[in-house]
């Protein structure tokens, strides 16, 4: 077994897991985030998909142990209790999304995005989502949403998650 401890959405967390555990199994059977989703399990689908030390990651695809140390952001840290983050609600308005299971890896993988580039270009949202698929929706309204909420945290239109 080998111990591990990071900043899991603000608040410390430790396990102590065999060393094969990938940092998706870690969160979602320790410490029972399931946000986080498992799909291909082979770094594919996205759908695992966290921010960990503000890059996103296939958290399939990454072990526990390199983690430790680290913040790891899940779908689970992004609204308080009475306000949802821009993205949600972004994607909560544009209705982008359907079954939901590729939701919380494409909207953190947005987060990802909007917090090294708060003014993408739309073909900078689709190289940032591009390894997230979506079975689903075909993508337009997951686009218009990361643009409305980018125009939200730039301040230029209400937050209307506030
Ligand atoms: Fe991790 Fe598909 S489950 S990329
Ligand atoms: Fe179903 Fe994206 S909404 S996979």
């Amino acid at each position: 077994m080998a111990d591990v401890t990071m900043i899991v959405n603000g608040e410390t967390r430790t396990a102590s897991v065999p060393p094969e555990t990938t940092l998706l199994k870690l969160l979602r059977d320790n410490f029972n985030l399931t946000g986080a989703k498992l799909g291909c399990d082979v770094g594919d689908c996205g759908a695992c998909t966290v921010i960990v030390d503000g890059k996103p990651v296939n958290a399939c695809l990454m072990l526990a142990g390199q983690a430790d140390g680290g913040a790891v952001l899940t779908i689970e840290g992004l609204a308080t209790i009475d306000r949802l983050h821009p993205l949600q609600k972004a994607f909560e308005d544009h209705a982008s999304l359907q079954c939901g299971f590729c939701g919380p890896g494409i909207i953190l993988s947005a987060k990802a995005l909007l917090d090294e580039n708060p003014d993408p270009t739309i073909p900078e949202i689709r190289d940032a989502l591009s390894g997230n698929l979506c079975r689903c929706t075909g993508y337009t309204k997951i686009i218009a949403a990361v643009q409305d909420a980018a125009r939200a945290l730039r301040g230029e239109i209400a937050d209307k998650a506030a």
